[in-house]
């Protein structure tokens, strides 16, 4: 008989698996902190100048009853049908993650009673929006948008300004873009347009592809934004919405026009822009930036337009409203491609230390520069002079202090001026002073030169 032979403890263990790394949701992404300096220039740029032209910024939710959208937006839209990240509550509430901004605006006007207060009522906002797109460039599952809405006003300056407005925080950012724009009239002017449509595609309607077949019958204006190309060969001939317009949206629209001419806000006139949200009415525009690229140069960069017939749909008085909204996500990544130059906060000071003692004292040195208000840098893990120098070079420090066992013995610090290479010692209590006084007469100066 075969004795059995001893296991080894080896082999009595599992293998333990690593776990696999997480990957993010398809179509989500994060903003490295490389990538927050064009973001904080955004969102400076739009809030700043959004208060300069009158508005006040509102929050609403990011979690909205689905039928706020549905609503909204219009129920036969591709974000409504397809892309709504929409789900049951445990308390079996229908919600969904706002796709859009404006619904949820005129949502907020109505609940609010904005309706008494001096009209019109002028907002923006920021935030993150989620549509269950599919995932390519320049598009994203969760984005990011900043919006401006006029609530309660019917006039085609309005229109005119918001155009100008979305211009001209662009050019602010440095980047150059023209306006495409068109007037889609009324829901009434609309219908007539839209059975001439549908009997021109009708007579094509063998090359449509399966899903722009679906479009004709329920969304005919839809087919307009085709991106299959057979279908932009066909819209190439297919009647003109501008030729179906009553006659107030038409002068409407002249006047937009001559506003726009009036402050030379480039544009382009786009007999076929329709927009993929069912609200709007009269005017609609989008922007895009001015570049070689063909791929960015077809991607909007925000769009807009009024949309006098929403605060009916949502169960308010009738109110006429417009506005864009700004795709931040898009913006950033032109700001990158265009290279365009993102000011970057520079630091004032380094704070280095050598030893247990020095360590200390930089602590206490470091929170009071800080608390003083300049700009300070430290890495007190790190025992290195001259790992510590290169980081203060790195995030352009103007000045270091040094503070080793010597200096923490004589009650000083070195001052050191990072561009020349000079030093001196300072009374570590009057430190702060001291570099206060030179970050001061720095600043002077630099007000001199410019
Ligand atoms: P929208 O055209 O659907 O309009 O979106 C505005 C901008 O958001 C687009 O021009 C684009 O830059 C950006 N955007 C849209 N979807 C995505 C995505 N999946 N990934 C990245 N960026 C995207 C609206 O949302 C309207 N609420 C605008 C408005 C305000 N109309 C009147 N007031």
């Amino acid at each position: 008989m075969m004795s059995k032979k001893p296991v080894s403890k080896k082999e009595v263990t599992p293998v333990k698996k690593a776990p696999q790394p997480l990957a993010l949701p398809r179509g989500m992404r994060d903003i490295l902190p490389s990538e927050q300096p064009a973001w904080d220039l955004m969102r400076s740029t739009c809030s700043s100048m959004a208060n300069s032209y009158g508005f006040e910024r509102i929050d609403t939710p990011i979690l909205e009853e689905t039928a706020l959208f549905v609503r909204g937006v219009g129920k036969q839209t591709d974000i409504v049908e397809k892309e709504m990240y929409s789900f049951e509550t445990v308390g079996g509430e229908k919600v969904t993650l706002r796709p859009e901004s404006t619904a949820s605006i005129m949502r907020s006007y109505i609940s609010n009673g904005m309706l008494n207060l001096p009209q019109p009522v002028k907002l923006w906002y920021m935030g993150p929006m989620f549509r269950h797109d599919r995932p390519q460039h320049g598009r994203y599952r969760q984005f990011y948008q900043f919006g401006c809405e006029v609530i309660g006003d019917d006039d085609a300056v309005t229109d005119a300004q918001l155009a100008l407005m979305a211009y001209a925080m662009l050019k602010d950012m440095g980047v150059d873009a023209t306006i495409r724009i068109n007037s889609i009239g009324t829901p009434e002017s609309r219908v007539n347009y839209k059975n001439a449509l549908v009997s021109y595609f009708r007579s094509k309607r063998a090359r449509l592809p399966e899903d722009d077949k679906k479009r004709l019958l329920k969304n005919p204006l839809r087919l307009l934004d085709s991106k299959d190309p057979a279908v932009v060969e066909m819209k190439s001939e297919a009647p003109q919405i501008v030729d179906w317009l009553d006659e107030e949206s038409k002068a409407h629209f002249m006047r937009v026009l001559e506003y726009l001419d009036e402050v030379a806000v480039p544009y382009q006139l786009d007999p076929y822009l329709v927009r993929g949200l069912d609200y709007y009415t009269k005017t609609v525009f989008e922007i895009y930036a001015n570049t070689e690229d063909t791929e960015t140069a077809q991607s909007a960069l925000g769009g807009g337009g009024r949309y006098d017939g929403l605060a009916e749909i949502l169960g308010g008085r009738p109110t006429p409203a417009a506005g864009f909204a700004f795709g931040l996500d898009r913006i950033a990544s032109i700001l990158r491609d265009l290279k365009i130059n993102v000011p970057v906060t520079h630091i004032d000071v380094f704070v280095a230390q050598l030893g247990e003692q020095g360590r200390k004292k930089a602590l206490a040195v470091f929170e009071e520069l800080r608390r003083s208000g300049i700009r300070a840098a430290e890495a007190f893990s790190k025992d290195s002079i001259k790992a510590q120098m290169e980081l203060a070079n790195k995030r352009g420090a103007k000045w270091a202090v040094v503070i080793g066992q010597k200096e923490v013995l004589d009650g000083t610090a070195i001052v050191r001026d990072m561009e020349s290479g000079t030093q001196e010692i300072v009374d570590v209590r009057k430190v702060v002073h001291e570099l206060k006084k030179k970050l001061g007469s720095a600043e002077v100066k630099t007000e001199i030169q410019h």
